[in-house]
Order: structure tokens, then sequence, then C-alpha cells
């Protein structure tokens, strides 16, 4: 754990900076917990710049026991960037807000549902990869959780890529897959994406293999948004890529978040896929959670 006690510390020859911020790992896949930030407060940019380095070196942060308005939400995540809309619309077909809600409770009857809007979040993907500058960060703030269960899964694409025999690294390094709002209705058994929703969100090819802006160290990019492999036939590239998934999400590449309500989670979509876990009762316990995304880089 590093100290936050404003001292300089020293590690053999080297001086390092002040620690601003208390960082507890929590698995070697990915997570860490950042301890003493309350983030109802402005923070200094010291402070914001131990946030990044802590994400981009555990990928995903764990802000426990907070209590953020939908605008001081808004407020913490503008640090990182700019904030991203969707594609994706309201069951009553309005736009969805800056700070959306990701929720199991049918809005027509006030109840909760093993079958909400938002349950392509239960399969395995990226933020945004059907845009063309997909997402940095998605921040969810865990307003009502389910007494047990409802978990969200991170698996380190990292990790998966690494764990690739040398030759499938190097064959997969020259290829671009598709990805689309409209492969990824189709991938996940959803209304099928609008006429309007095509124009707006045409496919678009990134790198299967990517390089992370910050630590230049590979991953695979992949996931429910991709619809088959550039220059390959199409049934033959997405049957590659469901490989490709099945072998990355296994246990070992895997962190588990159980939450908590206060939770404060962001995480990097550069390097993780993630999804919500259906180990639940969906249909008796509300599942609420606060969302916004941070627009990031284009995939090389
Ligand atoms: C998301 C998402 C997963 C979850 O908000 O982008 O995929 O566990 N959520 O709700
Ligand atoms: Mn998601």
């Amino acid at each position: 754990m590093h100290k936050a006690n404003g001292s300089l510390q020293t590690s053999g020859n080297h001086k390092h900076a002040i620690h601003e911020i208390n960082i507890k790992k929590v698995s070697d896949v990915a997570g860490a917990e950042i301890l003493n930030v309350n983030l109802q407060n402005p923070l200094t940019k010291p402070v914001l710049k131990e946030i990044m380095e802590a994400l981009i070196r555990h990928h995903v942060l764990i802000f426990r026991a907070q209590s953020l308005s939908k605008i001081q939400q808004e407020t913490f995540t503008r640090n990182f960037g700019e904030i991203e809309g969707h594609v994706g619309r309201l069951p009553n077909g309005q736009r969805l807000p800056i700070v959306h809600t990701v929720t199991n409770v049918d809005s027509s009857t006030g109840r909760p549902t093993v079958a909400p809007h938002t349950d392509g979040n239960y399969y395995w993907h990226t933020d945004k990869s059907y845009h063309d500058v997909p997402s940095l960060m998605t921040m969810l703030h865990a307003i009502n959780i389910p007494p047990e269960g409802g978990d969200t899964l991170f698996c380190n694409m990292h990790m998966a890529y690494e764990s690739l025999p040398k030759e499938k690294q190097k064959f997969f390094s020259n290829l671009r897959a598709v990805h689309s709002w409209e492969a990824s209705r189709r991938n996940t058994g959803n209304i099928p994406a609008t006429e309007e929703q095509k124009r707006e969100r045409p496919p678009v090819s990134h790198p299967i293999v990517r390089t992370h802006p910050e630590t230049n160290r590979k991953s695979l990019y992949l996931g429910m948004h991709t619809s088959h492999i550039e220059g390959i036939a199409e049934a033959k590239g997405k049957r590659m890529l469901d490989e490709l998934l099945d072998a990355a999400t296994v246990t070992k590449n895997i962190y588990r978040h159980s939450w908590k309500s206060g939770d404060l989670v962001i995480w990097d979509n550069r390097c993780l896929l993630h999804r919500a876990d259906r180990n639940f009762k969906m249909g008796k316990y509300r599942r609420i959670l606060h969302r916004t995304v941070v627009k990031g880089t284009v995939p090389f």
C-alpha cells in the first residue's frame, strides 16, 4: 500500500514524489481501492494525476462509500476528458442524459425485470468500440445493489493477448475487426438498430491487437460489438473472434467486482472487457447505477 502521510518516500536512492492517495490493490488481474478520497470535494491536480496513474497501472479503481449527485458525478468525470453521448435510446425513445442510469427496473411497470433494456451489458464488451473514437474510461456509481450478486466482471486483455501462442499474436496483429451498433444489437438478441442509428453509427474497424497509448503494452480489442474480420469471409472471421473471446475470458484473466452501494468504479476500456453478471434475482431486486463515459483516442 502506498502511504498518504505527506512525507517523502525513499526506496534505494530514488526519491518518490509525495503520495496524495492511498492505493490498495485488490487483485493481480485488475483492481485497486482508493482509500482516502472523497469525490464530492474538488480534487487537486496532483490527486487527479495519481488517480490517472493508478488507473493505468490497475485498470479498475474502486472508490468506496461515495455519495455523488448526478451533477457531482458529471463534474468528477469531466476531470478526465470529454463526456460521451450514446446512440442507444431510453425505452421512451429519448436520448440518454449525460449521467444516465444502468438499471434492471422496467420504466413502464416500475418493477425489476429479468430482461432490462440495458441487457447488452451482460455480454463481454468494451464500451463504444463501435465508435471510430471509442471510450477511454467508464464510471459507474452504485446507487442500489441487490443483497447478493449483480457483480461486474472485468477481463484483462493484456493478459489475454500475452497468453496467446506467438504465432497467433503475430497473425492477429495484422488484422482489423469490424465493430458496429447493428452487430452489437444482433449479437445480444436485442431490438435491431434503427435506420437512423445505423446512419449515426456506421460500422468502423479497429486493430484486433491494440497498443495502450500510455504504456505501449498490447492487448486484444474485441467483444460483442464486433461482426467480422476485415479481409476474411464473414462467418469464418466471426468464428475466429468467438474463439479468441472464449480463450481470453477465462477465470485467470478476470477480476470480479462485488458491488456495495456507494461504490464508484472507473475502468480503462482500452485494455479491459467487462460485463454484468446475472448472478442475482433479477426479477426481484433492483440494481441501479449511474453511468458516465469519457471519450478516448483512435485505437492503434
Ligand atoms: C456499462 C456496463 C456493466 C454492469 O455500464 O458500460 O457494461 O455491470 N455495465 O452494469
Ligand atoms: Mn459497458
